[in-house]
């Protein structure tokens, strides 16, 4: 391969949709479950992959991992659209926040976290696994990537923890007030899984059962919808489902299990 060939960014420009505070619910998550490994890094690099058309969902996560981790945590947002890393550049503020060009290969970085949300998602089921190669292959030691997906406003989203060993976690998160019924997560799966919704595949499995649980959690709507979801969740793990977490965490609407699921 050529030394230019090499230094082509890995990967395909896409739609660049995104939306302020989209990314929210991912973010808290990031904040509460990887912020042990943000704090042992000599350098808290965050590489936020495919920000799109506008870089205000990696300002947020900056902002929000700055607040809530560590003030010094470092975030480049990549994008492999040259024209969207000129637009964001307004939005630097370096050290902490810049951004630059590069795909899956993460332009040489080695960060401790990579946060990837509604990128895979315009390819096919087929690049996922090589895309996951090359993004953790570039991590520093122990650091994990976190792909996912969520709808326009992040009322719906799922994303999965991997490290270099692969998928460790799937989380999925709703805004509780909004949600008809968990079987809406579906359409918002990561790419990896959004085909498996079908019978005999784990996914459909479970979230067969977490929309089972929630309409057994019904005569708790009266209560609101937290509460129902709180006993849906509790449900879950009765029924044998690992549930990871605890209720601080399912209060907000998430839930989030060891992958690869029972
Ligand atoms: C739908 S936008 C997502 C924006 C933001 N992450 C969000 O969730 O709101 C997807 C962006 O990913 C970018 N993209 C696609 N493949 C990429 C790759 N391999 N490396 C870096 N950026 C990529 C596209 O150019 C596009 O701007």
């Amino acid at each position: 391969m050529s030394p230019a060939a090499r230094r082509r960014p890995f990967g395909v420009v896409t739609r660049g949709t995104t939306n302020p505070n989209r990314l929210r619910r991912v973010d808290n998550w990031i904040v509460a479950s990887c912020a042990d490994r943000l704090l042992a890094a000599d350098d808290p690099l965050v590489v936020d992959l495919g920000y799109g058309a506008t870089p205000v969902t990696a300002v947020e996560l900056r902002a929000r991992l700055a607040a809530g981790v560590r003030p010094d945590v470092r975030l480049v947002g990549l994008e492999i659209d040259a024209a969207r890393v000129a637009a964001a550049a307004p939005a630097a503020d370096p050290p902490g926040l810049t951004f630059a060009r590069g795909g899956f290969e993460l332009a040489g970085l080695r960060p401790v976290l990579v946060r990837a949300f509604n990128v895979l998602r315009q390819y096919d089921e087929s690049e996922v696994a090589g895309a996951w190669h090359t993004m953790t292959a570039a991590l520093a030691p122990g650091g994990v990537l976190v792909e996912g997906t969520c709808d326009e406003l992040g009322r719906l989203a799922s994303w999965l923890l991997i490290d270099a060993e692969g998928p460790r976690t799937l989380t999925l998160a709703a805004k509780l007030t909004t949600l008809g019924s968990p079987a809406e997560l579906a359409e918002r799966l990561p790419k990896a899984l959004i085909h498996r919704n079908v019978p005999g595949e784990p996914v459909h499995a479970l979230i067969r059962a977490l929309d089972d649980a929630w309409q057994a959690a019904a005569p708790y709507a009266t209560f609101g919808p937290r509460q129902r979801w709180l006993r849906a969740v509790a449900q879950l793990r009765e029924t044998g489902w690992p549930v990871l977490d605890n209720p601080t965490r399912w209060r907000r609407g998430e839930l989030t299990l060891p992958w690869p699921l029972p």
